[in-house]
């Protein structure tokens, strides 16, 4: 039976998201490809409907973090050659192998395993390198690369297809940290080659470094956050991206309150003047981070409306004192525009000390996406 869902929901602009696409691809040169890093349910937007629509759009390979991602991508018809990020954990070899999944590798022992399984199962396994060249995450040291490659020749059944590193400070495009990781990635790749190793894929930009430190060595982009729209660089420097994700809700009940009267938990929000406030359906259970409380800004028709008090698990109170004409079931802008007055989600990032990553990610698996744009095949 079809029933009403409450009316909080995401409206993923799969228009918006081919849009970003478009300006990242004008961006890079045409002989380097697209790896579309759609890990986190693509960073809250939903996985499926992301990588379905990027490769229409032509993407090259699509980057997921761990083997269950990359799964759902392949039940859902992806065909494009997907890339685990993380490398595999032990016993997820022969997934890798049976879902034709790429992953990365950064020690000798996966190796081993990545190889025993491919020989059980007659086939190749297609790695890609990691080079710690200054992130201090995943990776083989500079240092220890010639050991690692001198392993790496033992195993037959290892298809080096890749060689990537990972960069700290992309999002500060003049920080001397790029440069020294970008030269240590350089002379990791020459050795590779010295080695007799020829990868086709050699990448280490993220969004910040796709538009920002080309080098003529990298074949591959790796961006995630503008595809969504979010901007890469830290401070003011704002590319012509356009939001993917526009959280909305309605007003569910309005009343006024009397001054001296408080509002939610811990009585924070105390009305000083009589207060028309309304309650909406949308709480930190959602995604509606409580550290917003008092701090973030709602649109109705039109216009911004502060949060008043603390966001519970599943509501939050709005003072709409100011919002002429304001009426029950009137829709409720978190992030988006309504009209000319957009929220974006760096807004909320800035006022709790975060990322526009965290807050998309943040969004709950109780919001339900609603997809906008999608072309026909
Ligand atoms: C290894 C790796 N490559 C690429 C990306 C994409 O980064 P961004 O979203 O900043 O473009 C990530 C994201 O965290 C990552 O972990």
């Amino acid at each position: 039976m079809m029933y009403a869902h409450r009316p909080t929901e995401v409206e993923i602009d799969l228009a918006a998201l081919r849009h970003n696409y478009a300006l990242l691809r004008q961006q890079l040169p045409a002989s380097v490809g697209v790896l579309a890093v759609v890990k986190a349910d693509a960073y809250g937007h939903g996985a499926i409907a992301v990588a379905r629509t990027l490769q229409q759009s032509g993407a090259d390979l699509f980057g997921v973090a761990i083997a269950e991602e990359g799964l759902e991508l392949r039940r859902a018809g992806v065909t494009r050659p997907v890339l685990m990020l993380g490398g595999a954990w032990p016993g997820q070899e022969e997934i890798v192998l049976e879902n034709d999944f790429q992953t990365s590798v950064f020690d000798v022992e996966q190796l081993q395993r990545l190889q025993q399984a491919a020989e059980r199962a007659d086939r190749f396994c297609d790695c890609h390198l990691k080079i710690d060249s200054g992130m201090g995450r995943l990776g083989v040291l500079p240092e220890a690369l010639p050991a690692f490659l001198d392993q790496l020749k033992r195993f037959s059944r290892i298809r080096l297809v890749g060689v990537m590193t990972h960069l700290a400070m992309a999002d500060c495009v003049d920080h001397p940290h790029n440069r020294h990781q970008i030269n240590q990635f350089r002379v990791c790749v020459a050795q590779l080659r010295a080695a007799g190793f020829s990868p086709r894929y050699i990448h280490a930009a993220n969004s910040a470094a796709s538009f920002s430190l080309a080098d003529d060595l990298w074949t591959l982009a790796r961006p995630g956050i503008v595809l969504y729209g979010g901007q890469p660089f830290a401070g003011t420097s704002a590319l012509p991206l356009r939001p993917v994700m526009h959280f909305h809700t309605q007003i569910a009940h309005l009343k006024w309150l009397q001054p001296g009267h408080s509002v939610s938990y811990g009585q924070t929000f105390v009305a000083r003047r009589p207060t028309l406030l309304a309650a909406i359906p949308v709480g930190y259970a959602d995604g509606f981070n409580r550290l917003l409380s008092s701090q973030a800004e709602v649109l109705i028709r039109g216009q911004r409306a502060p949060v008043a008090g603390r966001i519970c698990m599943d509501w939050t109170l709005v003072d709409v004192t100011d919002v002429e004409g304001v009426q029950p079931y009137d829709r409720v802008t978190l992030l988006g525009c309504d009209g000319d007055c957009c929220l974006y989600a760096e807004e909320w990032a800035e006022k709790i000390g975060t990322i526009s990553y965290e807050v998309f990610c943040q969004v709950s698996k109780r919001v339900p996406r609603v997809y906008l744009g999608a072309e026909t095949p």
